[in-house]
């Protein structure tokens, strides 16, 4: 059965330093529509240039935009085999799209990843990220800006939008228009929430073990 894993929750929660790791372990792709924005932005693509202020300030890029990319970015070969979803979808109108595009697939997966506001304004004023390859230093990196990326030797810097008043925005944004969706997945039998307050590695073993009670809670009705 192919993995079709949407990992949710609020900014700095987590769910891009889990997803790299587990689409790495299970050889799919992780789909960051933030990564996928920051690129368009870098390359001045026009979804770039209109997505770059949206950003800057904290909000959300239009549903429209972010529907057509993720479309197409599912019907791409590497992803025939399952996907890693990192910051998509975050509006129920994205949810109910991306319920359409599921029709004939496997279904989705979808795991909260839960982490206490003080700790998400600690973890994200404190990010560091790579400013030629986008990576983000690791949650036990010492380095500070002007410290080196560890992936390429490129700088490590704060991320545009992790300063105080946008993070705030951010946070905000994510209570009035993404945490709806909590109760748009909720009831559904492949529902998980992990306590994402834990070490990158507990949270990773409890991501793993979700995602394995969902698959086995999925043969088992299958048998019935
Ligand atoms: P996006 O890039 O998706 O940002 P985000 O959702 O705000 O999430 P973050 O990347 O800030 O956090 P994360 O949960 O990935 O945490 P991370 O692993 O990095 O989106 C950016 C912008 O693009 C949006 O604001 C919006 O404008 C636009 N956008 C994107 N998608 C959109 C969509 N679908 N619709 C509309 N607009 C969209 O970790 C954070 C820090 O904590 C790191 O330093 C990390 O090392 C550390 N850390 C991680 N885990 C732990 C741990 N267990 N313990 C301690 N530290 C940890």
């Amino acid at each position: 059965m192919a993995l079709h894993l949407i990992l949710f929750g609020p900014p700095g929660a987590g769910k891009g330093t889990q997803a790299e790791q587990l689409a790495r372990q299970r050889g799919i792709p992780k789909i960051s529509t933030g990564d996928i924005l920051r690129e368009a932005v870098q390359g001045g693509t026009p979804i770039g240039q209109r997505a770059k202020a949206i950003m800057s300030q904290g909000r959300l890029v239009s549903d429209e935009v972010m529907i057509g990319i993720i479309r197409e970015r599912i019907d791409q070969s590497d992803a025939s085999n399952g996907f890693v979803l990192d910051g998509f979808p975050r509006t129920v109108i994205q949810a109910s799209a991306l319920d359409e595009m599921m029709v004939g697939r496997d279904p989705l997966v979808i795991i909260e990843i839960a982490v206490p506001e003080a700790e998400l304004l600690r973890r994200l004023s404190m990010r560091m990220v790579c400013d030629k390859c986008g990576h983000t230093a690791g949650a036990n990196a010492a380095s500070g800006p002007g410290g080196t990326c560890e992936v390429c030797g490129g700088k490590l810097v704060q991320r545009s939008d992790d300063h105080d008043n946008v993070i705030r925005e951010r946070l905000n944004v994510y209570h009035v228009q993404t945490q709806p969706l909590l109760e748009f997945y909720q009831a559904r039998p492949t529902f998980r929430s992990v306590n994402g307050s834990q070490s990158p590695e507990r949270v990773s073993a409890d991501l793993t073990a979700a995602i394995d009670s969902v698959g086995s809670g999925m043969t088992r009705g299958a048998r019935r």
